[in-house]
């Protein structure tokens, strides 16, 4: 195993009614001002923004309404963010909501700390920010495990970028799997296909060796993967959507990662394909992933076929490592079908005349990857997914 320095710092609250138990104690440590942002409304009809103005008007909070984060949240809104989180001296930023609120509240609370622009001041000086107004996260979708890192994915319309920013972590976060209930079902399978995706970018991540991280990371494909398919047939299952919602967090809270060089090649070309169509994340994610890997099969077949059998539990017995290999991939894919995932552009809605070279040419090239991609055979893979 690679060396490695693990910390997180996120204290998670989880489970059914914690906001209700904890909440009122945890804003005590925190000053007057709270900036309560969220998405375009849900939690307005679901009786989570009623539950969560209450509490903290009964703490004696001053509130400061920061709406409207949407979907793939993009620089501007960070920057709406920003400025008003500094006129009002926010002493705590509250993020209600899924991935995008999380992430557009990450960088809004290290961008109103520092005048510099922060695209330029990571992206060209290379400097991650150290100073943050104090960020707590109640999840009220899950999928991008968003909740228990520092990481934040944005949305940069101008320069046709969707990237990532380094911003706050969350000192707290609730996880309450009853929050999800209102989530329209296309959603929760999309987030929990996001989790098993981050789950899949890690394991097929270096060293390719033996190890913890990827004994657990099989249990955490092996149980999204049931508990998407118990969803299926009984919807409001709480078992199945409390497992969901801790397979997200362990996904993308780094236990999975210590000591390996993650992959994430697929998110990558995701994201561009999200700078060039807004398209939803994690469908974006289902259909790029079988064929991208059945370029990266041939790299690393041993992982592959480990995969194969480990994850979707296919008999080795008669097979050759490379057919095992492949039936793994193929099961993947059928298991997209299967749980209704799209499995091609047209069927993701991208338009026919998007223009994919740009997207292949923008797409970042990753270090952990099995096997060094160029631009042009992403675009070739962008192809195949047509
Ligand atoms: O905006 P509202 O009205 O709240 O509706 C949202 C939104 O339309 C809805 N929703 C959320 N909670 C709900 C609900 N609807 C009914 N009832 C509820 N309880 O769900 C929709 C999707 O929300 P969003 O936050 O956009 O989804 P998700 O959590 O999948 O986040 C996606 C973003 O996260 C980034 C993605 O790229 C994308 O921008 N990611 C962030 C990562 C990270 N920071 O670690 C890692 C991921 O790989 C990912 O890239
Ligand atoms: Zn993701």
């Amino acid at each position: 195993m690679n060396n490695f320095l693990f910390e997180n710092k996120t204290k998670v609250y989880f489970g059914k009614g914690g906001v209700k138990e904890y909440l009122g104690c945890l804003l005590e440590h925190y000053g007057d001002t709270v900036m309560l942002a969220y998405g375009g409304g849900s939690i307005k009809h679901n009786g989570i923004y009623d539950e969560i103005v209450g509490i903290l008007n009964a703490a004696g909070k001053r509130i400061v309404e920061f709406p409207g984060i949407m979907s793939n949240p993009t620089y501007a809104k960070v920057q709406e963010g920003a400025k008003l989180a500094r006129e009002n001296h926010v002493d705590l930023i509250l993020a209600v909501g899924g991935g995008s609120v999380s992430d557009c509240c990450k960088v809004v609370s290290a961008q109103a700390k520092v005048d510099e622009d922060l695209w330029e001041l990571e992206n060209t000086k290379h400097t991650r920010p150290t100073e943050f107004i104090p960020l707590g996260t109640i999840v009220t979708v899950f999928g991008t495990g968003s909740e228990m890192n520092n990481g934040a994915v944005i949305t940069h319309e101008e320069k046709k970028i969707k990237g990532a920013l380094w911003g706050a972590q969350a000192d707290f976060a609730f996880l309450d799997p009853t929050y999800t209930l209102s989530v329209p079902m296309k959603q929760v399978i999309s987030g929990a296909f996001d989790t098993l995706s981050h789950a899949m970018e890690t394991y097929f991540g270096k060293p390719d060796e033996n190890n913890l991280s990827d004994d657990i990371n099989e249990a955490v494909m092996r149980s999204v993967i049931r508990n998407i398919r118990v969803l299926l047939t009984d919807k409001d299952n709480y078992e199945a959507r409390s497992e969901l919602a801790w397979a997200s967090a362990m996904a993308e809270n780094g236990i999975l990662k210590i000591g390996k060089v993650t992959d994430f090649q697929c998110h990558m070309i995701e994201h561009q394909l999200g700078a060039y169509t807004n398209c939803n994340h994690g469908a974006g994610l289902a259909v790029i992933h079988p064929v991208l890997y059945r370029h990266l099969l041939p790299a690393n077949t041993a992982r592959f076929a480990r995969f194969a059998q480990n994850v979707w539990g296919i008999d080795p017995a008669g097979k050759s490592e490379l057919k095992l290999a492949q039936a793994g991939v193929e099961a993947l894919a059928a298991f997209i079908k299967e749980i209704g995932m799209p499995t091609t552009f047209a069927e993701l809605g991208i338009p026919a005349d998007t223009d994919l070279k740009a997207v292949a040419d923008s797409t970042v090239l990753t270090g952990g990857c099995c096997k060094k991609l160029s631009h042009d055979e992403i675009y070739e893979i962008l192809k195949e997914c047509k």
